[in-house]
């Protein structure tokens, strides 16, 4: 018989979540309202703030009034500053998480530190960080980039990491830059509800026969999840929502786990786990539990 088996941590975390409802609660009592880039990767939720009037912009050009919401991404000082001269609002839904590190680089930086940022620099959190110490960070995202990057001598360096970092690779590029004998002051700033998700989702992915990974193509914490589920089962797949799930790749016997990015909301996960358990039931009754069956 076939189970499924949702991890505890699949979903929303918790600054996402919070950045949500700060959005949805200011529909109706603040207009015009603006977020600034997609508050998360998800179409379904985007689509319906948009229908509910909440405008996406990437500048602040042409805007004269209004509210701002920040995703919990966060964004760099020089937006804030800039909102704050053209008389916006803001509503802040950066993750609390991120802004202790916006804390971290802008108060080392003024005690003088080079900063270093472990983490993607394409990605918007790793750019607000680098924007509360003035652009200056050394930004590694990989051990190979720790071992040949360019890092301008200072006398000690404060070294933050990206709250969706894999634990393991951080601690390799912090070996390197040991061995490269930077003198630094290592913070622990990966987020807990990343760690836990990831840790599960190892656990989950040892013990099924199938993985489904369930998130936005590019969300880079659902990225790392797919990254781990493919390392420790061979049949995972990643879907965006339930239309990109082929039922009948899995068969009757299978024990399934599912997983899903920090940006996938809770409805999604549930309509895949109803629609599986629904194909599943039909299986059962329709094909009378051949082992050849398959939903
Ligand atoms: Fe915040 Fe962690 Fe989510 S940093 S946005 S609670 S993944």
């Amino acid at each position: 018989m076939s189970q499924i088996k949702v991890a505890e941590s699949a979903g929303f975390c918790f600054g996402v979540k919070r950045a949500i409802e700060m959005a949805y609660d200011a529909i109706g009592k603040e207009s015009p309202l603006y977020s600034y880039g997609q508050l998360i990767h998800n179409k379904t939720v985007t689509d319906d703030l948009a229908s509910k009037g909440v405008q996406i912009v990437d500048s602040l050009e042409g805007l004269t009034e209004g509210t701002l919401i920040i995703r919990s991404h966060g964004v760099g000082k020089a937006l804030y500053d800039q909102a704050t001269e053209k008389g916006l609002k803001i509503l802040d839904g950066t993750c609390p998480f991120v802004k202790k590190i916006h804390n971290i680089v802008h108060e080392q930086k003024e005690m003088g530190r080079g900063i270093i940022i472990v983490g993607d620099g394409s990605h918007p959190e790793v750019q607000g960080i680098n924007g509360w110490c003035e652009n200056s960070a050394a930004i590694l995202e990989s051990p190979e980039a720790a071992q040949t990057a360019q890092i301008p001598p200072m006398e000690r360096y404060a070294v933050v990491v990206q709250t969706t970092f894999r634990q393991s690779k951080y601690d390799q590029i912090l070996d390197i830059l040991k061995e490269r004998g930077i003198s630094m002051e290592v913070f622990q700033t990966i987020c807990s509800a990343t760690e836990k998700r990831q840790n599960e989702t190892v656990e989950l992915s040892q013990s099924v026969d199938k993985m489904i990974v369930i998130g936005g193509r590019n969300s880079s914490n659902t990225q790392k999840l797919v990254e781990i589920c493919a390392k420790n089962c061979r049949n995972t797949v990643h879907i965006e929502t339930i239309c990109d799930l082929v039922l009948n790749n899995f068969k009757k016997d299978d024990k399934i786990g599912i997983t899903a990015g920090a940006s996938t909301p809770p409805a999604i996960i549930k309509e895949v786990v109803v629609t599986m358990s629904e194909a599943l039931e039909n299986a059962v009754q329709n094909l009378g539990g051949s082992e050849e069956a398959t939903f």
